[in-house]
Order: structure tokens, then C-alpha cells, then sequence
């Protein structure tokens, strides 16, 4: 329990510390490390565990190199402190050629059979509607200027909800006559207590079924050739397309918006990004944005030495522009 407290105290008192220095003392640099490091995504420096080669840049998951770089002077910590940090799961050497993404998912979660076949099943398709779409700023400009410039053939959306932004985004591939392929990450679940402003999405037995109406919604809107779920939590879908090798031309983080989230997710989804790619998110620029998302932004562009731009309510970062 001591322990414990002690622990939470130390992240208080690094947040406020943070909060208050960030930019103007190199001390901070020190915390932002140390607190980059007890989050986990830095990687071991160690010859065992390089950095995924075909990252866009050393990003925080690269080690001590982004570390050394950025910190500008000589912060050292002992390997043995940075080993328990490390991260353990390796990338694939090579990626998913953009063609095979698709079936890749299929083949790999859905065990070969599109989600759309057989849809919608008997005893839930009196629950669904046609069409139920809601979202948060998912037709802002930026995803227009971010498709018209990378021409994403592989899009990960990271939060995805009812499908609002994806299918706004499929929208727009298909107006350039593009081909691509939009993987939805979410775990469809919500929060806890979010059908208090979406009655209308029904529950059967406690599991609520925003993700048949996701599914819905893709077919409503003819999109199913161009859209994927990938119903699971951020960190392990990140961590498993990582992996398999499937990488993003364009990354959109919008899942959840309290720094530990969006840090993780950030980090996992860099590490995913297709050298060139575009990596951007949600409520940086709303009321809402100091709940974690802007910080975890600007510490993550901080510590790899990244320049943030801002489209709207939206942050974006171009690896290229970094590179
Ligand atoms: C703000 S909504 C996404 C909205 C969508 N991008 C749009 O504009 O239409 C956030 C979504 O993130 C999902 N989410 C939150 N935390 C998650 C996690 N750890 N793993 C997977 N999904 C998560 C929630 O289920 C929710 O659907
Ligand atoms: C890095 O260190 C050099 C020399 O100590 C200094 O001139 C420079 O301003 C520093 N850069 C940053 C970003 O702190
Ligand atoms: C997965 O696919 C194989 C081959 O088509 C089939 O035999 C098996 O029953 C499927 N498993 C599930 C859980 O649907
Ligand atoms: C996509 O385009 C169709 C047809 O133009 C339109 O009816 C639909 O509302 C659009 N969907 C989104 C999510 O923007």
C-alpha cells in the first residue's frame, strides 16, 4: 500500500512539475525522461532489442538515442535501470505490402471471413438502425488536407466509435479514386456509462452493441471494401500489427483522451507509421484538450525532437517534415 501511495505521490508531484517546467528548465528533461522511461515505451538500448528499423524517425520507442538527443547534455541512466523498461515486443523486419493489408486482418482476426458476411445476425438486427452516426469534430478540413496530401493507401484510425471520421475518410479516398484501406481500432465497448447520451444504442445482456452498429453503418454506406474494425483494445492492436507488420501511411489518434492514453497510443501507433506517413489526433485545440491529449502530444513531439502543427482541433505531426 506504501508503495503504492509513495508511487502515486511521485507521479503528482512529476505531472505538476512537469505542468509548471516544461519548457523552461533543463531539469524537466530529467522527469520527462524518467517519466518516458516508468511508462514503458522506451526501449532497451541493448544490442537484443533494437529499434524497429523502418521507423520513420527514432521515436520514443527507440531508446537511449532519443533519449541522448534530445536531452541535449549528459543524461545517463545505467542500463540495468533502463532494461526494466524496455520494450519487449518486436516489429516485423518487413511490412505488409498496402494490397495485402486487407486480408492480412481478415486472415489474421477474422479468421478468414470478412465481419460483413452473414450480417446483420438474426436475433440482433431488430436492434440496429439503419444508420446511427455521431461524432466529435470528425469532418473537420484536416482529414481532407491530410488524404489530398499523403494519399494514404493504408489508413489506421485509432477510435473509431460509430464510424463517423472513417466513413468521412472513406469518403474522401474515394473521391480521389483512391485505394485504401481504413483499419478501425476500437474496442467498441465505449466507456463506462456512455449510454447515458447514447440511449439508443442497445445492450443485450450487459454487451453493448456499438460494434454491429459500426458494422451497420460501413454497409449503409457501401463501404465494407474500404473499411475494417479491429475490435480490441488500443495498446494490443497497436502491439499486434506491430508485429505482423502492417504499418499506416496515415495514423489518427482519437481514442482515449487522458494522458496515459494518449501517450501509449501515440507511442505504439509511431512505431507503426510508414517513413513519410502522417500521424494526427483529436482535441487538441478544444475545451476538452487538457484532459491529457496536449500534453501527451507535446511531451511525445518534446522528447523525440518533433514539430507539432495544428489543423483545426487537431494536432499533426509529418514524419517526413521530422525527418
Ligand atoms: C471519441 S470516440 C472516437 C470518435 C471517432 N474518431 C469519430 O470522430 O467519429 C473514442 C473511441 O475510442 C474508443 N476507445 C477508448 N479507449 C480505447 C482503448 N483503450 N482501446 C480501444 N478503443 C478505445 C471508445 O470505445 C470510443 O469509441
Ligand atoms: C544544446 O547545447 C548547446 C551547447 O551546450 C547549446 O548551445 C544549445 O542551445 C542547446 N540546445 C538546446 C535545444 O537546448
Ligand atoms: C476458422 O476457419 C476454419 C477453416 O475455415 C474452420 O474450420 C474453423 O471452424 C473456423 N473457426 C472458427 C472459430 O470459426
Ligand atoms: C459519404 O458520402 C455519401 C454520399 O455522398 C453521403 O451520403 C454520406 O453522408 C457521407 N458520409 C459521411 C460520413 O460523410
Amino acid at each position: 500500500m506504501r508503495a503504492k501511495e509513495d508511487h502515486h505521490r511521485f507521479h503528482h508531484k512529476v505531472n505538476m512539475y512537469i505542468t509548471k517546467k516544461l519548457f523552461n528548465n533543463p531539469t524537466a528533461y530529467i522527469i520527462l525522461l524518467l517519466l518516458s522511461y516508468a511508462l514503458g515505451y522506451l526501449s532497451s538500448p541493448k544490442p537484443h532489442t533494437p529499434p524497429p528499423p523502418s521507423r520513420p524517425r527514432a521515436g520514443a520507442g527507440a531508446g537511449a538515442g532519443a533519449a541522448t538527443a534530445t536531452s541535449n547534455s549528459t543524461i545517463q541512466l545505467p542500463p540495468s535501470l533502463l532494461d526494466n523498461f524496455r520494450v519487449t515486443t518486436r516489429c516485423a523486419a518487413d511490412s505488409v505490402p498496402p494490397q495485402l493489408v486487407r486480408q492480412t486482418i481478415i486472415d489474421r482476426i477474422f479468421n478468414g471471413t470478412s465481419p460483413y458476411v452473414n450480417f446483420p445476425p438474426p436475433h440482433i438486427s431488430h436492434l440496429l438502425r439503419r444508420r446511427r452516426i455521431k461524432g466529435w469534430g470528425s469532418y473537420g478540413a484536416v482529414f481532407g488536407n491530410l488524404i489530398d496530401k499523403v494519399r494514404p493507401r493504408v489508413i489506421i484510425e485509432v477510435g473509431s466509435f460509430l464510424g463517423a471520421s472513417a466513413l468521412h475518410m472513406a469518403n474522401l479516398t474515394r473521391q480521389l479514386g483512391l485505394d485504401s484501406q481504413i483499419l478501425c481500432i476500437d474496442d467498441f465497448r465505449g466507456w463506462p456509462g456512455f449510454r447515458d447520451k447514447f440511449k439508443d444504442i442497445p445492450m443485450v445482456n450487459g454487451n453493448v452493441l456499438l460494434y454491429f452498429q459500426f458494422l451497420q453503418n460501413v454497409i449503409y454506406q457501401n463501404a465494407i471494401d474500404s473499411v475494417l474494425p479491429v475490435p480490441f483494445s488500443s495498446g494490443s492492436a497497436l502491439t499486434k500489427l506491430c508485429e505482423w507488420g502492417v504499418v499506416g501511411d496515415l495514423i489518427e489518434i482519437d481514442a482515449g483522451h487522458d494522458f496515459n492514453s494518449a501517450w501509449a497510443d501515440i507511442n505504439r501507433a509511431w512505431r507503426i507509421l510508414r517513413p513519410g506517413g502522417v500521424i494526427f489526433g483529436h482535441d487538441y485545440f478544444t475545451a476538452a484538450d487538457n484532459r491529457g491529449v496536449r500534453r501527451a502530444v507535446n511531451l511525445f513531439a518534446k522528447i523525440n525532437g518533433l514539430k507539432v502543427q495544428i489543423d483545426g482541433q487537431h494536432w499533426v505531426i509529418h514524419s517526413a517534415v521530422n525527418a
